[in-house]
């Protein structure tokens, strides 16, 4: 493993050209971006009002194929809003995938909802439409009311969230026919997935509505950002309310008809991000080069590189692979960040994080495997 190890970082750093550190993933601004953001400044429009954040908007919808798209103050509160905007309530179940970042667990619980945990699929690192099958058939059930209840639990299922892991689409039409079969909401997770499209439609085109993230380490960025995304004009009426203190539209009148949150992105943010949206094919194809490379010198080894899934198309946001073991997987961890070349493992699964070991789950055989063996390699886009 030594060998390996030293013949990635060798490999990684005649890739990226530098004797420099190399992070997983670096944000690239060119002009574009200080011409827009110093245009938002002269404009005095900093905050939440204008046209950076419409504009912004209208180029992720169209870039998506989305009817609607709100821009929020980043992905973490474009769950939120989301999650509330679907109906999920206090004691409520939502079912999610254990192998993902907390913000889409966290979400959850800020409605006073739960999680319930299935496995991934080995081959998308998405939520496996097998595991959340079983799991339904096991103990979900339509009652008269129309609601999907828990026989365990006695609680109503309400919605589901899978996840688009690293960028790669999850089997997500096998996840919407299981949720319409039960009349359980969909919400897709996909922070991590701009850019990438499963059989033809865009990441987040199948459920009630889905979420973008633009944090500073995604495939683009407002610095900090997020995007609910839906076709429903119910949807995005309720998420263009909560996200604005639900203040009453009125010129000077401060009003508000419920409780609601200070979550719109700021235009100064948005002015960053429709000069990245701009860059978006670029960066897609550049990445896409990226993994093929990575791809290409992993054939000469034994460890696999995670190619993107069937009838999909990636933006391979973080390209990866698997190591032997887990003893493997730390030793190489150990060695490329010692050596100046950042890379991570996956994040812990949900169900060893101490706010949600008690939660509902099933067996989790592919999301341990994962998480023991995945190693995540430097992901940015070449200059
Ligand atoms: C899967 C997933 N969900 C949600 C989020 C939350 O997004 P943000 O960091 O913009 O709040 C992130 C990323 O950061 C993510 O990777």
């Amino acid at each position: 493993m030594k060998l390996f190890s030293r013949k990635l970082v060798d490999f990684i750093r005649a890739t990226y050209g530098t004797n420099d550190y190399i992070p997983l993933h670096a944000p690239i601004f060119g002009s574009k971006e200080k011409e827009y953001v110093i245009d938002a400044i002269d404009s005095t429009f900093v905050s939440t009002v204008g046209s950076y954040v419409t504009a912004f908007e209208k180029s992720v919808a169209r870039y998506t194929g989305s009817k609607f798209a709100i821009a929020t103050v980043n992905g973490t509160s474009a769950l939120h809003s989301a999650l509330i905007a679907s109906k999920v309530q206090l004691n409520d179940e939502v079912i999610t995938q254990s192998l993902t970042f907390v913000a889409t667990s966290n979400a959850i619980r800020y409605c006073g909802a739960h999680p319930i945990f299935v496995d991934v699929a080995k081959d998308t690192m998405g939520m496996s439409p097998t595991s959340l099958m079983q799991f339904l058939h096991d103990f979900a059930e339509l009652r008269d009311d129309g609601l999907c209840w828990n026989k365990k639990t006695k609680r109503i299922i309400r919605a589901c969230i899978p996840m688009h892991s690293l960028g790669h689409p999850a089997e997500v039409d096998k996840i919407q026919e299981l949720c319409s079969l039960y009349n359980i909401k969909l919400i897709e997770d996909s922070a991590e997935s701009l850019g990438s499209f499963y059989k033809g439609k865009h990441t987040g085109s199948y459920g009630e509505s889905s979420i973008i993230s633009f944090n500073g380490n995604k495939i683009i960025t407002c610095g900090g950002g997020g995007m609910v995304l839906t076709n429903s004009a119910t949807i995005d009426k309720k998420v263009r309310h909560i996200t604005t203190t639900a203040k009453d539209t009125h010129s000077w009148v401060f009003s508000h008809s419920e409780i609601g949150y200070n979550y719109r992105l700021p235009n100064i943010n948005a002015a960053l991000g429709c000069a990245q949206m701009e860059k978006l094919d670029s960066y897609v194809k550049h990445k896409r080069l990226l993994a093929e490379k990575y791809r290409k010198w992993f054939l000469n080894d034994e460890r696999t590189f995670m190619i993107e899934p069937n009838n999909s198309k990636s933006n391979y946001w973080f390209n990866a692979f698997y190591s032997k073991d887990k003893i493997e997987r730390d030793y190489i961890l150990e060695y490329t960040n010692n050596n100046g070349v950042m890379t991570r493992p996956f994040w812990t699964p949900m169900h060893n994080l101490p706010m949600y070991n008690a939660c509902q789950k099933t067996k989790m055989d592919n999301t341990n495997w994962l998480y023991e063996h995945l190693v995540c390699i430097p992901s940015s886009v070449i200059k």
